[in-house]
């Protein structure tokens, strides 16, 4: 979604402000600009498309200041176009701001707004921050931005810049996240830290209602009644180089290729062989309640929501305890009793997804422990929920997720392990899913070596239109992630489905142009899969089957074959999908589709 940094110190801010917003590529845009203050004066330049538009725009601009606001636009409220992109002006055009989040109640403020007399550029909501500060303006820009807010309904990250003060920048959050970054004499704020952690690893996660204004001599931090607050410098802990393709063509290859580490870092330090567990930190302080809760509610959205069901098999085949699983946009809408012995569990990568964070406040207030399984530190869900666990998956640039999921699934194995061994799991039970683990990477790497053998496969299949993907039990969530990362990057149609539905209707679409990707390992549904192959055999369908190495019995009914190495069938979800993230990605790139940042997604969605 939209993307914001700002910059005031010493050196020129218009390359870093470049450099910051192709950083924030990533999370999907479709129009940027920009807004640098020199010598009261303010110089603004919008342009729709990539960043390169931008960067062209600006040939042999000489502008040298040292203060400047950026922005990349997802659009929401009108098409990409320069007067929808940010920066948004007052009506003198002095006052700029950059807005990332919806504001609510923008119709009526605008009219409002429009009646006094303010003259407006742009469809967006955003454009009523500019005139409500400037309605507000009277020397003091911090003051009019916290009385502006003051009337705004909805979310907002923000940053403004005027040219009646041009030696500082007002920033404020609520509910879109903001962060500051504190350099040596000079101030970074962002949407997001890797726009600003090749210049600075000390932080500042702002939190809800907080305005800071930057200035040259610092930051002053306040909230919106201008009481100061102080808040935590954090470090940030990864490096430069984990947000940079290091090789690899896209960042969703080479995401794909780190999964083995991402694997090994979710279990790291979180395992104790000898006892056959395994030990979260993040649950310490509410150990007892979660090896003791009766019912867990699992919300997320997307791939997240994919892990989610993974969960549910997983806990209910090794636990006693009631698994339901929610997309969380639809949480809100069911009448839930979260009497006690209910905990739920939150999944996002991001932290930010709107309707994830807004399903964690409503299940905090019904009462409920609330639990997080969250891939960015300090992130609005990490913050907003009772404990967590960290996934450890380092930053995830790729819109489409691939490293992030199977450190989810890895999380919820985890959290299984732990569960189960407070229940019936016995010791030598527990150390035999420990020594199953522990194999994973190892068979991921030997997946990622046979990629090219999916290469050639997705050079056959590139050209249909529709693909089913289709499983049974562990692996129906898998199909359900595979097909999704077809669609999302090739944007070819592509449906999951328990492969046992497939004949109560979607089996009418089969012919000899709709093929199925079939994930049977030899496992307890083994039988059945294989069954559910032949009917689409019989119907002309081309079938690709993802299953155990030297299977060659499956390999003899399908056309083509991707095998995996064995493991116990809990565990095999952690194999199959990567063939499916593999197939997805050479499929996208034969069609020439730009992979790492799809046409209308954004990484992370803080929109509801
Ligand atoms: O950051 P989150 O895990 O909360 O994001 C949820 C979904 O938006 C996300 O998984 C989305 O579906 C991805 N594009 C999947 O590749």
């Amino acid at each position: 979604m939209c993307g914001i940094l700002c910059y005031l110190g010493k050196r020129q801010a218009l390359p870093i402000l470049l450099e910051g917003l192709r950083k924030l590529e990533y999370r999907g845009y479709d129009s940027s600009g920009l807004a640098l203050a020199e010598n009261g004066e303010i110089f603004c330049q919008k342009a729709v498309g990539k960043i390169q538009a931008l960067e062209n725009s600006l040939a042999g601009v000489q502008w040298k200041g040292s203060t400047g606001i950026a922005h990349t636009r997802w659009a929401t409220h009108g098409k990409p176009s320069e007067a929808n992109a940010h920066p948004h002006t007052d009506c003198r055009e002095k006052i700029f701001v950059i807005h990332n989040g919806i504001i609510e109640n923008f119709q009526s403020l605008k009219k409002t707004l429009l009646e006094r007399g303010h003259q407006f550029r742009s469809e967006t909501d955003s454009e009523v921050l500019a005139h409500l500060i400037e309605e507000h303006y009277q020397g003091d820009l911090a003051e009019a931005v916290r009385d502006a807010l003051g009337l705004v309904e909805g979310t907002y990250g923000i940053g403004v810049l005027s040219a009646e003060n041009p030696q500082e920048i007002v920033v404020a959050r609520k509910g879109s996240p903001l962060i500051l970054g504190i350099g040596e004499g000079e101030i970074f704020a962002a949407s997001d830290v890797s726009a600003l952690v090749s210049h600075t690893k000390e932080v500042i996660y702002l939190q809800d209602d907080d305005v800071a204004v930057i200035h040259p001599g610092g930051y002053e931090l306040s909230n919106l009644n201008s009481d100061s607050i102080l808040r935590q410098t954090q470090k940030v802990d990864w490096d430069v180089a984990a947000a940079e393709k290091q090789g690899f063509s896209h960042f969703m290859l080479k995401e794909i290729y780190e999964q083995p580490e991402a694997v090994e870092n979710a279990m790291r330090g979180r395992l104790i062989e000898e006892e056959g567990i395994s030990k979260l930190g993040g649950l310490n302080g509410v150990q007892d309640e979660f090896l003791e809760m009766e019912r867990l509610i699992i919300i997320s959205m997307g791939t997240s929501y994919y892990a989610a069901l993974l969960g549910r098999y997983i806990i209910e085949t090794c636990t006693d305890i009631a698994v339901e699983v929610d997309l969380a946009s639809e949480f809100r809408y069911r009448k839930l009793n979260m009497k006690e012995g209910t905990t739920v569990l939150a999944i996002s990568q991001s932290g930010e997804t709107a309707d994830t964070l807004a399903a964690v406040q409503e299940a905090k207030r019904k009462g409920a422990l609330v639990l997080g399984l969250v891939n960015v530190v300090g992130s609005s869900i990490a913050r907003e929920t009772d404990a967590g666990v960290y996934n450890h998956a380092g930053p995830e640039i790729g819109v489409a997720s691939t490293k992030a999921f199977i450190s989810q699934l890895t999380i919820l194995y985890l959290m299984t392990l732990a569960l189960a061994r407070h229940q019936r799991m016995s010791l030598s039970e527990g150390q035999a899913f420990i020594a199953g683990l522990k194999l994973i990477p190892d068979k991921i790497r030997r997946i990622l070596e046979s990629a090219s053998k999916i290469e050639a496969i997705a050079g056959r299949y590139h050209g249909y239109k529709n693909f089913f993907y289709l499983g049974r039990k562990f692996n129906y969530p898998i199909a359900l992630e595979g097909a999704l990362k077809l669609k999302e990057i090739s944007y070819i149609h592509a449906e999951g489905y328990a492969a046992g539905e497939m004949k109560h209707g979607p089996i009418a679409l089969i012919d000899e142009n709709f093929p199925s990707v079939c994930l049977a390992p030899r496992d307890s549904a083994y039988e059945k899969m294989v069954s559910n192959i032949q009917e689409v055999k019989a119907r002309n369908g081309p079938v690709l089957a993802i299953g155990t190495e030297g299977d060659t019995e499956l390999q003899k009914i399908c056309d083509d074959f991707i095998e995996v190495p064995a493991t116990d069938e809990i565990l095999q979800p952690l194999l199959m999908v990567v063939p499916l993230q593999l197939l997805a990605y050479y499929i996208a790139r034969e069609n020439g589709c730009e992979i790492d940042q799809p046409r209308n997604l954004a990484k992370s969605v803080t929109v509801e």
